[in-house]
This record gives C-alpha cells, sequence and structure tokens, in this order.
C-alpha cells in the first residue's frame, strides 16, 4: 500500500475528483436528492394522478432539467454508502440528511445503483419512472433489467437504470460493530444540530423556542455514550464551518458527556449536563452576527459584548419554560464556561466563588472543540494533538487539572480522527480507543490508501495485534496533518 503523499495543491486531472468540489453541482446535487426523497415518499401516499403531488413533480423537474442542461446528463449513483453526482461526491448536510439516507436506503434494498437521465424529462416520464421504482420488489437481482424493460414498454428511452455494484470484499474488510447503534448515533447527531438551530432560531425571533425535542434527543444522546461513547465522539470529526455555532455546541455537549459518564454521574445528571453543553453559548444568539464572524480581531467594545455571552445565556436559559426544573447546575455552569481555573477569563467577578463542575467540564469540552475546528478567522485549525498539547501547557492556569487528565484519557494520545503513520508506511485514521484502556498508545485504526478518486476506506485494524513472535503488526510513528493531505476525516464516520 502506498502511503499518502501530501499534496500542496488539489489535484487536477480529475476535474471532479474529491479534491475539486464544484460547489453549485454540490447544491443541485442535494436538492435533487431531496426531491427524489419527497417523491419516493408522496408516491406511496398518493396514485399518480392525484392533484396533490402536482407541485412537487413540477419543482423536482426543475431540479432535473436545471442539472440536465447544466451537465448534458445527469447521473445519480452509488458508491458503497455515498451518492455521486456525475462523479462528484455528494456531502451530507444537516437538512438534507435524513433524504439521503432514506434514498440509500430504498435504492439499496431494491438493488437500484444508478440513474442516468440521458436528456430532458417531462412530467409523464418522471411520474413514470418513481411509480415504477418504489413498485419493485426488494432484494430481486432482476430489478435493474426489469425496471428498464418497464420504462421501454412506455416508449421512454431518456432513463437508464443500472444496478447496485457491490465493491469486492468491502464487507468483510470494513466489519463495523454495532452498526445500528452507529446508525442511531447519527441520527441523534444531526437531528441534535437541526433542533439547536431551530430553538436558536426562535429564541433569536423572540419566538416561543420548543426545546423539549431537545431534552428527548440528549437523553438518548446520553444513552448513547454509556453505551459505547465512541460512537458520538467520533461524530466530533465533522467539522461544519458554516454551521459552526450548532455543530460546536452539539459537539462540546458530545465531549462534556463522555466525561461525565468517566466521572460516574447518573443518567438524570448526564442528561443536565448534555443541555448545558448544548446551551453553553446561547447566550451569542444576541451577538450581531458580524461581531461573532469578523474575521480580524475584535475591539475593545465588541469584546465587551462577546463576554457578556455566558450572563447572557443565563438569562436566556431561565426564560426558557419547558426545560422541566431548571437546575441551577445547568444555570452556573453555562456563567461559569469562560472564568477560567485562576480566574482570567469572564466574566470578572467581585468575590472569587468556587467554579462549578459542569463550567469546568464545558471549559474544556469548549476549548478543545474550538481548537480543532476551522475558523473564519483560523481556517486551519489545531491538529487534536497539537490542541491537546496546548491545553496541556495552559493546565492550571486555564483549565482543572485533574479534569484534564481524564479528557486526555478520554481522547487518548491519538484521539478519534487522528491521523497517523505507522511503522508499515501505512497511513491510518484513529477509529476508537484500544478495548483495553491500557493501551492509550495502540487505538484502533482505519487503514487509508489513495487510488484514482482519491483516498478509500481499506480495512480496520487493532495496533494491539501481535505476530507469531509477539511483535506488533502496526505502531504509530507519529501523526499527520489531515489539511495539509486533503483528507476528509469525517466522512470514516458516516
Ligand atoms: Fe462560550
Ligand atoms: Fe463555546
Amino acid at each position: 500500500m502506498d502511503v499518502i503523499q501530501p499534496t500542496t495543491q488539489p489535484k487536477r486531472a480529475n476535474p471532479k475528483s474529491a479534491d475539486s468540489i464544484d460547489p453549485d453541482l454540490l447544491k443541485w446535487g442535494n436538492n435533487l436528492v431531496t426531491k427524489f426523497h419527497v417523491l419516493m415518499r408522496i408516491s406511496q401516499i398518493y396514485d399518480s394522478k392525484n392533484v396533490a403531488i402536482q407541485q412537487f413533480v413540477q419543482e423536482s423537474l426543475e431540479t432535473i432539467n436545471t442539472l440536465i442542461k447544466r451537465e448534458g446528463s445527469l447521473s445519480l449513483k452509488i458508491v458503497r454508502n455515498d451518492f455521486f453526482l456525475n462523479e462528484q461526491r455528494l456531502r451530507y448536510s444537516v437538512e438534507g440528511f435524513t433524504s439521503f439516507k432514506y434514498l440509500l436506503t430504498q435504492w439499496k434494498k431494491k438493488l437500484i445503483g444508478e440513474v442516468i437521465f440521458r436528456s430532458l424529462v417531462d412530467e409523464g416520464i418522471l411520474k413514470n419512472f418513481v411509480y415504477t421504482l418504489m413498485k419493485l420488489e426488494e432484494g430481486r437481482e432482476e430489478n435493474a433489467d426489469l425496471f428498464n424493460e418497464a420504462l421501454a414498454n412506455h416508449h421512454i428511452t431518456t432513463i437508464v437504470v443500472n444496478p447496485l455494484e457491490t465493491v469486492e470484499g468491502d464487507e468483510e474488510a470494513f466489519t463495523l460493530q454495532k452498526e445500528d447503534q452507529r446508525e442511531v448515533g447519527k441520527k441523534v447527531f444531526f437531528e441534535t444540530i437541526g433542533t439547536i438551530k431551530d430553538v436558536i432560531t426562535q429564541i433569536k425571533g423572540k419566538q416561543h423556542a420548543d426545546v423539549r425535542k431537545l431534552k428527548r434527543l440528549a437523553q438518548k444522546a446520553v444513552h448513547l455514550v454509556i453505551e459505547d461513547e465512541s460512537i458520538l465522539l467520533g461524530m466530533t470529526t465533522i467539522k461544519n464551518y458554516d454551521e459552526y455555532t450548532f455543530n460546536h455546541s452539539v459537539n462540546v455537549s458530545i465531549y462534556s458527556l463522555a466525561m461525565g459518564k468517566r466521572l460516574g454521574f447518573s443518567k438524570k445528571t448526564l442528561t443536565e449536563l448534555g443541555i448545558t453543553g448544548l446551551f453553553h453559548d446561547i447566550g451569542k444568539s444576541k451577538i450581531p452576527i458580524d461581531v461573532l464572524n469578523k474575521p480580524a480581531s475584535l475591539n475593545e467594545e465588541e469584546w465587551g459584548m462577546m463576554k457578556k455571552h455566558p450572563l447572557m445565556g443565563v438569562e436566556i436559559i431561565l426564560n426558557l419554560k419547558q426545560l422541566g426544573e431548571i437546575n441551577p447546575r445547568m444555570v452556573i455552569g453555562i456563567f461559569d464556561h469562560h472564568l477560567k481555573n485562576d480566574f482570567s477569563g469572564y466574566p470578572k467577578l467581585f468575590r472569587k466563588k468556587e467554579i462549578s463542575l459542569f463550567g469546568r467540564i464545558i471549559q474544556i469540552a469548549d476549548s478543545y472543540d474550538a481548537m480543532t475546528t476551522p475558523r473564519i478567522y483560523k481556517k486551519v485549525p489545531y491538529t487534536p494533538e497539537q490542541a491537546l498539547a496546548i491545553m496541556l501547557r495552559e493546565r492550571t492556569v486555564h483549565f482543572d487539572p485533574v479534569l484534564l487528565k481524564i479528557f486526555i484519557g478520554l481522547v487518548g494520545i491519538y484521539p478519534i480522527g487522528s491521523l497517523v503513520l505507522l511503522n508499515t508506511r501505512e497511513t491510518g485514521i484513529v477509529y476508537k480507543p484500544s478495548h483495553d484502556p491500557k493501551w492509550l498508545d495502540r487505538p484502533i485504526v482505519i487503514l487509508v490508501a489513495r487510488d484514482g478518486k482519491g483516498e478509500v476506506k481499506k480495512e480496520v485494524a487493532d495496533l494491539t495485534e501481535t505476530d507469531g513472535g509477539g511483535r506488533y503488526k502496526r505502531s504509530i510513528v507519529k501523526t499527520l496533518d489531515p489539511f495539509k493531505y486533503h483528507i476528509d476525516i469525517a466522512k470514516y464516520f458516516l
């Protein structure tokens, strides 16, 4: 296997390789997936002549035909667990997640792997396509042929479908334990981001904010973390630049929960901690967006505003009605999350008090996530390893040293999502910590290698594995910076 060489510049050989992204195509692609999702769903409720479906059909036609006009033709294809639109891999978005999931599952069940629209389509053709697709029996190998025949019988030659390709050795090579839990994890993660986004929008608009759903999601996250924390920890590698605030809140909540679990918190306390993590920066919803997203350093007045966000968060939380009885721990946690261990942070206190446990936990989770996420004023973030090193340097000043130790034990010396070079010259992504906590330096990694289409999943390797002579088969030599290597770490956790 080749070692991945750093590329200083995106490859140009294949114009639609993973490295060169056409953002318009991505946008239309996501739109297309959503449209197919809605069409497939409503075709199960209404027959093709029902007027209720007219509007959706028209909107879908617009998307499909715009793409065909722009690209000449349109191919939507499944490769493993991804959709490729004319050879460009589509990315999950928070809003689009349900549609992706639905389409992927439905097409896979029906063993349809690709749909090609060769030229512009009209209403009749599109309806025919959707209703024929939904009539296919699940698991039937001849489905693609039957589909093409059915279309031909209706004199439709503009659409061709191909069967699902199974990638050789894929199933055995990439054995995921607890696949179902991983699916639940994804759902909880994306739903929480969507819900916190709604709640913040409601608060900003001074509308009634419905936080019951958020509480339910926090409870689900608590269950997941208790069962297997590595699933949600893996999701924190998704660093969504555009959705920073929401993504950040969810990540802080996940790290805090994993720490709370190690501290032996009860489920009730964990749920409260999870919600506090989700709301820790809610006060920022009162700060103008141009101050939050300012690419340069803040002036004094802007800093003054920024420093008020813990207090403003407290105010907002106290005004939320349905959180049940709001435990003072949650309120104080939000107030405390920037105080810092030596009180050098904010807000400034007249009299020093003890910093609450929730506040100290969130302070650590918050700093780590902020440092490892690209921001408008720091486009290339710290690697997990660099962030931990900085935090260790600042321990006792900024953080509770005991809690920081627990945090490092949790993310490992090589945190989940780190890109590592092995002594076999293979490259790996840290997938989860070793089953045995004594092997902090021997996690489970996904070995990756780059082929013509960019990097691919190879296999999962447990670094505690030894050969016949008792020597380790693989060891980590050093960590690498995924930004330099143009590797999209998050996709390995989706
Ligand atoms: Fe904050
Ligand atoms: Fe924060």
